[in-house]
Parts: C-alpha cells; structure tokens; sequence
C-alpha cells in the first residue's frame, strides 16, 4: 500500500491515507492516481479551482518526503507552479503529481495560501 501524510498549514487536524495505486482513479478531477485524486477520494479536501487541469495553481502542495516517488514535472506545470504563492523547489500541483510506486510514502503540506479567484472574489 502506499501511503500520504497530510499536514495542514492553516491547523487542520493531519490525516494520513493508505491506498492502492492500482484502484486508481479514485474520483474524477486531476489525473488518475494524482495528489489530488487520491485526497479527494478518501474524502480530504484540496482545492481544485480549474477542476484537475494544470490550469491554476490551488492545488498546490509541498512535498516534505517521498518527492522521487511522483511522476516529473510537467514544463506546462513548472511553469504555473512558477506563480504559486509561498513556492518552494519541491513544490508540486496536486492534480498533476502521479504517485507510481505502489509502497510509496510521502509526506506533504498543503500551504495556508493559494490563490483562489473564487474565493477571494466571494469573500468580498
Ligand atoms: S487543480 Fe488547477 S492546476 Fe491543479
């Protein structure tokens, strides 16, 4: 089984969900087996403003552990991550970052910040 630990920025309790790579897609946005596949679907909320579609960068996440574990970067990634908030050199979208390795362990933070149009609009 593979493994993620989650850890929340803005205080959340951490979670840590076990899976296997092979049961993905575990719900439909981001690509199969993704960050943010593999949250979504065991019921941890990231956000996904553009839907999974390397379009935006509210997915964003930093990867404390296991970085080698996930699938390479995108140029089309590199460059939106380039305007993530709080951007650090193992930063990664969720919808993007495959975990391939079915023992895989990682350890990730989801950042306080993202840049969320929606929401800061709304919040007005
Ligand atoms: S959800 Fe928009 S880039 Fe990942």
């Amino acid at each position: 089984m593979a493994k993620i630990r989650v850890i929340f920025e803005n205080g959340d309790p951490e979670r840590t969900v076990e899976f296997d790579p092979a049961d993905a897609p575990f719900q439909e946005d981001g690509r199969p087996c993704s960050v943010l596949d593999v949250l979504l679907g065991h019921g941890i909320q990231l956000e996904h403003a553009c839907g999974g579609n390397c379009a935006c960068t509210t997915c964003h996440v930093v990867v404390k552990s296991g970085i080698g574990k996930l699938s390479e970067a995108s140029e089309e990634e590199e460059d939106l991550l380039d305007k993530a908030p709080g951007l650090t050199p193992t930063s990664r979208l969720g919808c993007q970052a495959v975990i391939e390795d079915p023992d895989a362990e990682l350890v990730i933070v989801v950042p306080r910040y993202t840049i969320n149009q929606q929401v800061s609009e709304s919040g007005r």
